[in-house]
């Protein structure tokens, strides 16, 4: 199967009673028409991580796509390392909880979340492909190092690093000044772009009169920032609107442009129309250079709190 240019992401979905990142409520009931709309338009391919909710965001995935056929749709999940516990073989322990909520025998991506410790987690995702119930690994959260590492330990086994998947956006390319973009492309390797709509801030569906959701971690995080960002979404705008397209979309084509594959979060079934069309808009070198000119004029750091800086 081939790898769409746009995957979707379920973070969002891991929302709990007791864990509001999001604040969004999201149902079986409500996503089924994301599902739904992704499937028939060609976006199979559903990022998501025992992490998201504890198990939340898998559950809701392996349900909502059970009714297609295994080999229609491609599963990315991952082991968080600071969710491991003590035990000999925390990994493959992840992985099969993951394999039993996500309904299935095999992931087609399975991912190490966190650098926390490259020589100890790395080695173990080797038993995990030789058993085939990962197809492809990837790692995420890593620096160039980390990566060149990763790839030496797998190598022995003959395995390679498939996938990078880092935060990338207009407001965080971290990974390109540190060269991980073009190890990527010349490796063949695919670089996974996550967060490039920045959970929201980044779509010009929020902002300084419409804050994100109240009480949410990503409030928290980007409401403070709203009015450094409202030249950097006027100027998305006004080079969307050329092209019928939104800031969203905008955003999502610049991250296409760089030679990423963005993976978006998917909370209502009109982004996935959204998705399509981001796919369609092309940004000109003077139009990615005024883009990031203006984004970097903001100084808004959206760095996650997990995340290192990669130089
Ligand atoms: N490996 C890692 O450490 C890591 C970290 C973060 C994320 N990820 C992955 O990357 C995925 C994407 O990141 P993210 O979900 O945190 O943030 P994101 O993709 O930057 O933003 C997602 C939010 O943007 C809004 N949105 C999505 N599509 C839209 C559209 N077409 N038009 C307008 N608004 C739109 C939605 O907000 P509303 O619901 O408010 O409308 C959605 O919740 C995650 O779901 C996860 O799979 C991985």
């Amino acid at each position: 199967m081939t790898e769409p240019k746009i995957a979707l992401g379920t973070w969002a979905w891991g929302d709990t009673a007791s864990d509001r990142y999001f604040g969004d409520t999201l149902s079986a009931a409500s996503l089924k028409p994301v599902v739904t709309a992704g499937m028939a338009n060609g976006f199979t391919l559903w990022d998501t991580a025992y992490a998201y909710g504890q198990g939340t965001s898998e559950n809701l995935v392996g349900e909502l796509l059970a009714p297609y056929p295994r080999e229609s749709y491609q599963l990315s999940t991952k082991f968080t390392p600071r969710m491991a516990g003590t035990g000999d073989h925390e990994m493959a322990d992840m992985l099969a909880g993951s394999l039993r909520r996500l309904r299935t025998d095999y992931v087609d991506l399975y991912w190490i979340h966190n650098p926390d410790d490259v020589e100890k987690w790395t080695p173990e995702l080797i038993p995990l492909v030789q058993s085939g119930k990962v197809k492809r690994v990837g790692v995420s959260n890593h620096n160039l190092a980390q990566i060149k590492r990763a790839n030496e330990i797998l190598g022995e086994a003959g395995i390679q690093v498939s996938a990078v998947q880092n935060h990338f956006s207009l407001l965080y390319r971290s990974s390109e000044r540190a060269g991980i973009i073009d190890y990527c492309r010349e490796h063949h390797i695919t670089f996974y772009a996550y967060m490039v709509l920045e959970q929201g801030a980044l779509t010009g569906h929020y902002d300084v009169d419409h804050p994100l959701p109240a009480g949410s971690e990503r409030a928290k995080v980007y409401n403070a920032a709203l009015p450094q960002l409202t030249k950097l979404t006027a100027a998305i705008k006004a080079i969307g609107e050329r092209q019928h397209a939104s800031i969203a979309e905008v955003a999502t084509a610049y991250a296409l442009a760089k030679g990423t594959t963005p993976i978006i979060g998917v909370t209502k079934e009109k982004y996935i129309a959204s998705e399509l069309r981001a796919e369609k808009v092309s940004l000109t070198s003077a139009e990615i250079n005024q883009l990031e000119d203006l984004a970097a004029q903001t100084q808004v750091d959206t760095k996650g709190f997990w995340e290192a800086p990669m130089i």
